[in-house]
């Protein structure tokens, strides 16, 4: 056809590729494209250049967020990639959101960024979008914000750091940073040292080197079948990681051409596929709230992918990847022993290999492209099937009168196996700032065998569900040699950090119905991993007398988050439990 063939007023406008989306603006589409065209081409574009596949390119970079910092090199190689196969790039940003800047917690922007994320693909005139992420709530958000706005997306991330050292050992953030501050709590480590390894815990750009929360979401990314295997681990600051950029430029337009989109390519076999490599990685249990809220936002796998299904195949899954906080190692570690494409190879028997990939192969398919470049070096990080570092069930999922909705811990994190199965009396910290208060306080009543409780961290409490649910060893016992104690609370913890920490407990404690938001500090829980049981040894009635009780003591607060003003507001009006996701209710796909 000729070029200018769109301004035919003979001809309705039929086509939906490129300029040609939505063309509703102005009642007259004809003039529509006209108005686009003229504004585009203020930008230099030629009719030839506007008559390819358009990729758009989402751009995180931000002074803020060092996880993205190669994000232009990025940006230039995927269009690359992109211009080299005969498509149009076009990059346009969304926001960004950095762990240690955003106040007051990460997880409450990542519904944001997804909002941003699906309302800027849904209204620019592109093709295929490749969405580039990398720190731990981005991924998560361009993942849920892409399958809801449902135009072909393709995940691009920016890649870890690499390890940095101190005294001749290697160190990296986040788990050795709270390794480093825990010992320097306890008077192991001194000032100077301290000092010393603050500067080397992130001694490149890129996401956190070990398998926490952005790791996490990059290798289930891959297990989803949403990008190249290698996509998952190539460190940020590697040419490997370009070429793998160049590589999302060529099949985004690709993906354009057929219009494959996520909601075609994402079955529950991909989303099992995505739990096993969750759990064989010791994967983080943010990754759990993720992938619950990603699942919900596709209307056919609503309800169908739940924690009992994180539960289910974690039984059948050995954990084999030894990176830290669970194992020893590093990302860098991960991927030169092969990374995902020999886990994938590992873990074969194990994967439902009818599942479909965005290149169109189902993963199966990829497998066997790939057999050849199978990597069969001896090598330590990534065990083989009949020798895993773990048996079954990193991840494990609660339930019992103290967890109604269920909770998350990750057991193979734990350092005292003999908390495992473990009663002992409460001592309850009612938020963040109670705890704060009191943990180091020399006259808290409290021992090695104590439960320590913090309530108020849910998505509701704090809000946003921070990572606080680490909650650190009292000092006094730090001191003595203590490195783990049973700790519960309905809030996150970092995917770097470890202990027998019981996490997301639903319904969190500020919601006046909670159980969980009635414990004392005195009463006994206990928690059997095995039985998968999280039990408050009060009797029912005094359970119910205090619900009742607290129910009066809270309406006010439950009145004043009706009222309150802005995003907060609409937050925690609108967002759901742990155990869906801590998405917005509204944005899940149960609306229509
Ligand atoms: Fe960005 Fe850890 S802070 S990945
Ligand atoms: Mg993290």
């Amino acid at each position: 056809e000729p070029l200018n063939s769109d301004y035919d007023l003979t001809k309705p406008i039929t086509s939906t590729s490129g300029l040609r989306q939505g063309l509703t603006s102005y009642g007259d589409a004809h003039f529509s494209l006209f108005l686009r065209k003229v504004f585009i081409k203020a930008l230099g574009y030629s009719e030839d250049a506007l008559s390819r596949p358009i990729v758009g390119i989402i751009n995180t970079f931000s002074g803020f967020n060092p996880c993205h910092a190669n994000v232009p090199q990025l940006i230039e190689a995927a269009k690359r990639g992109v211009q080299l196969n005969g498509g149009l790039a076009v990059e346009f940003p969304t926001i960004s959101v950095h762990e240690s800047f955003s106040h007051p917690t990460s997880m409450f922007l990542r519904n944001l960024m997804s909002m941003d994320t699906e309302e800027m693909i849904r209204a620019q005139p592109l093709d295929a979008c490749i969405m580039i992420g990398g720190c731990d709530k981005t991924v998560p958000a361009q993942l849920m914000g892409g399958i809801s706005a449902n135009k072909p997306i393709l995940p691009l991330i920016t890649g870890p750091m690499l390890p940095g050292s101190n005294r001749g050992q290697r160190i990296g953030a986040c788990t050795d940073c709270r390794n480093n501050w825990a010992a320097f709590r306890a008077g192991e480590i001194d000032l100077e040292e301290i000092s010393a390894i603050n500067e080397e815990l992130a001694p490149t750009i890129g996401t956190c080197g070990v398998m926490g929360t952005a790791s996490t979401m990059a290798c289930v990314t891959a297990a989803l079948g949403m990008m190249p295997l290698r996509g998952a681990s190539a460190p940020a600051v590697s040419s490997a990681r370009l070429r793998i950029a160049e590589e999302t430029g060529a099949n985004a337009v690709a993906l354009a051409k057929v219009g494959r989109k996520p909601q075609d390519v994402l079955t529950k076999e991909s989303f099992l596929n995505a739990i096993t490599v969750l759990q064989a990685i010791g994967g983080s249990t943010n990754a759990v709230v993720h992938l619950l809220a990603i699942a919900n936002r596709h209307p056919a796998l609503t309800g169908v992918i739940t924690l009992q299904t994180i539960e289910e195949v974690g039984r059948k899954t050995p954990l084999l990847v030894d990176l830290k906080p669970s194992g020893d190692n590093y990302m860098d570690d991960f991927h030169n022993a092969g990374g995902m494409l020999r886990l994938l190879h590992e873990l074969r028997p194990l994967l439902h290999l009818s599942a479909m990939t965005i290149t169109g192969q189902t993963l199966g398919e990829v497998l066997d492209a790939s057999q050849s470049k199978r990597p069969s070096f001896a090598q330590k990080i990534i065990r083989p099937l009949s020798d895993p570092l773990f048996p079954s069930s990193s991840l494990v999922v609660l339930h019992g009168n103290l967890a109604p909705d269920g909770a998350v811990t990750k057991a193979s994190a734990s350092k005292y196996r003999s908390l495992l199965s473990h009663t002992g009396p409460a001592v309850v910290f009612e938020n963040s700032a109670d705890l704060a208060q009191r943990i180091d306080d020399p006259n808290l009543a409290v021992t090695k065998d104590s439960v320590l409780v913090l309530k108020g961290i849910g998505p509701v409490g704090n809000p946003g569900m921070p990572e606080a649910g680490m909650i650190p060893i009292p000092k006094k016992l730090a001191g003595a040699g203590v490195k783990d104690m049973l700790r519960l609370s309905d809030g996150r913890m970092s995917g770097t950090a470890g202990g027998t920490i019981i996490l997301h407990i639903s319904p969190e404690a500020v919601l006046p119905e909670s159980p969980f938001g009635i414990v004392e500090t005195g009463d006994l829980i206990t928690c059997e991993i095995e039985t998968r049981r999280l039990h408050l040894d009060v009797p029912d009635q005094v359970i119910q007398a205090r619900i009742q009780a607290r129910k009066q003591k809270v309406t006010g607060e439950v009145e004043q988050r009706q009222r309150r003003r802005g995003y907060r507001g609409l937050y925690e009006r609108s967002v759901n439990q742990a155990q869906d996701g801590a998405d917005f209710d509204f944005l899940t796909a149960k609306g229509v």
